[in-house]
């Protein structure tokens, strides 16, 4: 009864240049017990949408300034409003409009004029979808958090995982991935050590060596990442980053000993980005290293069989021109 009540009260807003049909879209709507905003084009739905989230959009095609097509694209390459349902208006019998809607993203289509019965029932299915959803993105902010938990465990590592992130990103992005790849990469990047919150903090902050069960446990931690995130299918894709980013080249590194190619590239650029954030952060032990004792440090990780060298050679310069605009 509670999910009814919020699907009954959701917010809906109408892209439409015909303000006459905005007007009874927006009356049908409204006896649905749903609050309606309304724009008369895609750039006014993107001003709107940055103040006020809605629940679902119902966007019509042919507009001035931004078309629904443009609109949709827009709204689903933008990770804050990806989720958003998106139906679009089209004509009746009109392939070719539905073929390019489901191109740009749109989830549903209702043809104009519209059937009642029919709105209604694509309303009442998108916004209990983005009822799903909103429960899948607190889950995901949720696991973000854990990894902000685990870097708070270290004072030291402050803003390690969004730089990991936000560099990882950039060399995965100048080493020619995909944008999948890319995103994975910043997922994986930001979420690689969050199985550390299985080890103490005395073993994770220790200066001395490890002994054997210390170690035992540290080597844990991309497993351990590796089955909180396994939950959320929206984190499939940085699984491997987190399971792998202490492989190395030479096949001695963990938990699985892959060597070379059989690491994924996605892992491959973590690693070598988290080495060099470790490197060159401050540690209370040692200050951190400027970025050409750094660059000698990854050049002799390469020599050595530890880091790749595509990614090392792409990390340096993605660091290098980070260092050059800062
Ligand atoms: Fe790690």
């Amino acid at each position: 009864m509670k999910a009814q009540n919020h699907i009954n009260q959701s917010l809906i807003l109408i892209v439409e240049d015909d303000p006459h049909f905005a007007d009874i879209l927006t009356d049908t709507l409204q006896t649905l017990n749903h609050t309606v905003i309304k724009a008369s084009n895609g750039v006014e739905a993107l001003d709107i949408i940055q103040h006020e989230v809605p629940d679902l959009i119902i966007t019509d095609i042919n507009m001035p300034h931004l078309d629904g097509y443009g609109l949709c694209t827009k709204i689903k390459t933008n990770r804050s409003t990806r989720l958003i349902p998106v139906i679009m208006m089209t004509g009746m019998d009109d392939l070719d409009s539905r073929v390019k809607g489901i191109e740009v993203g749109a989830d549903d289509f209702i043809t104009k004029p519209f059937q009642l019965l029919e709105l209604r029932a694509r309303v009442a299915s998108l916004i209990k979808l983005k009822h799903y959803t909103d429960h899948l993105e607190n889950a995901e902010e949720v696991i973000f958090s854990l990894a902000m938990a685990v870097e708070a465990k270290d004072p030291y590592t402050n803003g390690h995982c969004r730089r990991i992130a936000t560099i990882g990103s950039e060399v995965a992005r100048h080493m020619g991935c995909s944008d999948d790849d890319v995103q994975s990469v910043y997922r994986g990047g930001f979420l690689h050590d969050i199985g550390k919150i299985g080890v103490p903090d005395a073993i994770l902050n220790k200066t001395s060596f490890l002994d054997d069960s210390e170690r035992d446990l540290v080597v844990k931690h991309p497993t351990t990442g590796e089955d909180i995130c396994k939950p959320l299918h929206t984190l499939t894709n940085a699984l491997p980053i987190i399971r792998h980013h202490h492989e190395r080249i030479d096949g001695k590194g963990y938990p699985d000993g892959l060597s070379g190619d059989e690491i994924p590239l996605n892992a491959r650029i973590v690693a070598v980005v988290d080495c060099f954030d470790a490197m060159t952060t401050d540690r209370p032990y040692r200050k951190g290293m400027s970025y050409e004792k750094a660059e000698l440090r990854l050049l002799k990780a390469v020599d050595s069989g530890q880091l790749d060298e595509n990614a090392v050679n792409a990390t340096l310069q993605i660091t290098k021109l980070i260092k050059t605009n800062a």
